[in-house]
């Protein structure tokens, strides 16, 4: 099985270092593709030099800062395009831990078509956020869950394997999603298809330097969009309904 790591970065300067040295050591046989926005920092000129040092790192530059959804989108393209049976979502800023990829791969070698690390089940855990950061992550959980009615603890999650097989069966140009809404996104599309998802527990610990990219708008859109994708479902599952409750009375008995 070949596996990529897809590695989304934004300003990472002081992160990336680390967290590239940790993944190459932990999980030696995985490729990695950096997704760089073109950050001011220099992160981009950083992944150069680590690609031209070991050829299993390879960059994708792009030209400015469009959101972690497009950053993934392009990255997955990549990865299928090169052929990779398993590519993995990995945030740069050491919050998702490489010594833990393994429980991944292996949800994903028992069968899972995508496997997500979880904070919010048993045995997973957040160390050092604020009480706001994990309020939020488990109300956008629960509101997710409510709306779209998917058995998912965490899903806004960035720490996941999927089998290429499912990101096929997905049609990517077609996701909208800007910032991390993505992650509610895919994870709700693969719940659709009624694909196999598995939720392991990780230990997701809070970045040491750098900032995080959350913004107020980040927020605004998935609570607009998990909003309006939970109305249009049930809208229709009630047309539905109608159309064949009619459909019923119409037959002679
Ligand atoms: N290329 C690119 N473009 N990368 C981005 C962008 C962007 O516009 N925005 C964020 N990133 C990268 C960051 O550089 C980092 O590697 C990763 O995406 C996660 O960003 P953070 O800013 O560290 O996110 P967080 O810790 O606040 O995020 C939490 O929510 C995310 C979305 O659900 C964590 O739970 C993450 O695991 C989760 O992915
Ligand atoms: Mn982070």
């Amino acid at each position: 099985m070949r596996v990529v790591t897809i590695i989304p970065t934004y300003n990472e300067i002081e992160s990336l270092p680390n967290t590239l040295s940790r993944l190459r050591s932990n999980v030696p046989d995985s490729d990695v593709l950096i997704v760089d926005d073109n950050s001011p920092d220099g992160t981009g000129g950083f992944a150069d030099f680590a690609a031209a040092k070991d050829g299993q790192v390879h960059v994708l530059h792009r030209k400015r800062k469009e959101g972690l959804g497009a950053a993934y989108i392009a990255g997955f393209h990549w990865g299928l395009d090169a052929g990779y049976d398993i590519l993995v979502e990995m945030d740069a800023d050491g919050s998702h831990q490489p010594e833990q990829m393994h429980l991944l791969l292996d949800a994903v070698a028992e069968g899972a078509d995508l496997a997500m690390g979880s904070r919010w089940v048993s045995g997973g855990e957040v160390v050092s956020w604020p009480l706001h950061r994990k309020l939020l992550s488990r109300l956008g959980s629960l509101y997710s869950r409510i709306l779209l009615g998917a058995e998912i603890r965490d899903f806004t999650g960035g720490y996941r394997a999927f089998r290429r097989q499912t990101l096929q069966k997905i049609d990517l140009d077609s996701v909208e999603s800007v910032g991390y809404c993505f992650q509610v996104d895919l994870a709700w599309k693969v719940a659709q298809l009624g694909l196999r998802i598995v939720e392991v527990p990780i230990v997701f610990v809070e970045r040491e330097h750098g900032d995080s990219k959350m913004s107020r708008k980040i927020v605004m859109e998935s609570i607009v969009r998990v909003t309006r994708w939970g109305i249009r479902t049930r809208w229709q599952t009630l047309k539905h309904k109608i159309m064949s409750n009619r459909e019923q009375k119409r037959r002679p008995s």
